[in-house]
């Protein structure tokens, strides 16, 4: 039966016992990307902690802060034996309500998803530096789906030192290529096939990756044909500075995308080469 412990105290006692640590952080809702973490997180430390925590302070006004999918005993089921679950509530995370001080993703955090969700990453940064201080793992799994995400918890764990490692897994994908997230649950038939377009923006413009110019106008051709597609924005950017790259640039980039269709908001990414 896999273990589940709701308090920060009892998983501290737990894990004094643990050997090496790997831990996955999540909000629970898991599917193949997540379980695709957790194998991962299995080859590399002989204890692997899943930590499903809907954090409220990652969630602006007006977001899906309620309507987010909560249902701890189907994604416990979803997991191995073995692993150790930690499932705090929000007063065990924040007992004095929202926390006052946080961790700030500054500029970059203000860009693309941060654009849209102004203190997201904020929130994000904040929950992510608590939960390494409560598990101490040695190394923590992220998702590549989330690139942003990633960018910053690496940054934060070199600019504040925080003793773990960054392991990230590439994005998991239906087989239509549609990349699986939690709010995927949310599209009718039809807009999981506009969704699609996503996925086909970044390997189209991988394909016609010459230039920044050329790779965009790609996947603006693909994006603009599906009208049930609201493009927040496509664009490509250094994977060091998370910053546009240069209209002139050549070399590794990643490819970046967010839309609506209908209520859901979806984001998407892919490594491609310029020049
Ligand atoms: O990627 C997520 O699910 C969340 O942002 C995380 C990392 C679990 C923090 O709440």
């Amino acid at each position: 039966m896999t273990e589940v412990i709701e308090t920060i105290a009892s998983l501290r006692l737990r894990l004094e016992t643990a050997g090496s640590i790997a831990f996955v952080p999540t909000m629970g809702a898991l599917h193949e990307g997540h379980l695709a973490l957790v194998a991962r997180a299995a080859e590399l430390a002989d204890t692997v902690v899943v930590s499903i925590f809907v954090n409220p302070l990652q969630f602006g006004e007006g977001e899906d802060l309620d309507r987010y999918p909560r249902d701890l005993d189907s994604d416990v089921a979803k997991l191995p034996d073995d692993v150790v679950v930690f499932a705090p509530s929000v007063a065990e995370l924040y007992p004095g309500g929202a926390s006052e001080t946080l961790v700030t993703a500054g500029e970059a955090g203000t860009r693309f998803e941060g654009a849209s969700r102004p203190g997201h990453f904020d929130g994000m940064l904040t929950v992510v530096a608590k939960l390494l201080n409560i598990v101490r793992p040695d190394v923590v799994v992220f998702g590549q789906k989330d690139a942003q995400q990633v960018f910053l918890v690496r940054r934060m764990v070199r600019e504040l030192n925080v003793p773990v490692t960054v392991d990230v897994v590439e994005t998991v994908r239906e087989e239509s290529g549609l990349a699986l997230s939690s709010r995927n649950r949310y599209l009718d038939a039809d807009q999981h096939r506009a969704a699609l377009a996503l996925s086909g923006a970044l390997n189209t413009a991988a394909a016609s990756a010459t230039t920044r110019a050329n790779a965009l106008a790609a996947a603006h051709e693909v994006l603009d044909a599906e009208p049930a597609v609201d493009l927040d924005y496509v664009e490509l950017v250094d994977p060091a500075t998370f910053l546009p790259v240069a209209d002139d640039y050549r070399g590794p980039t990643t490819a970046i995308v967010a839309a609506r269709v209908g209520t859901t908001r979806l984001i998407d990414n892919r490594m491609l080469q310029l020049g």
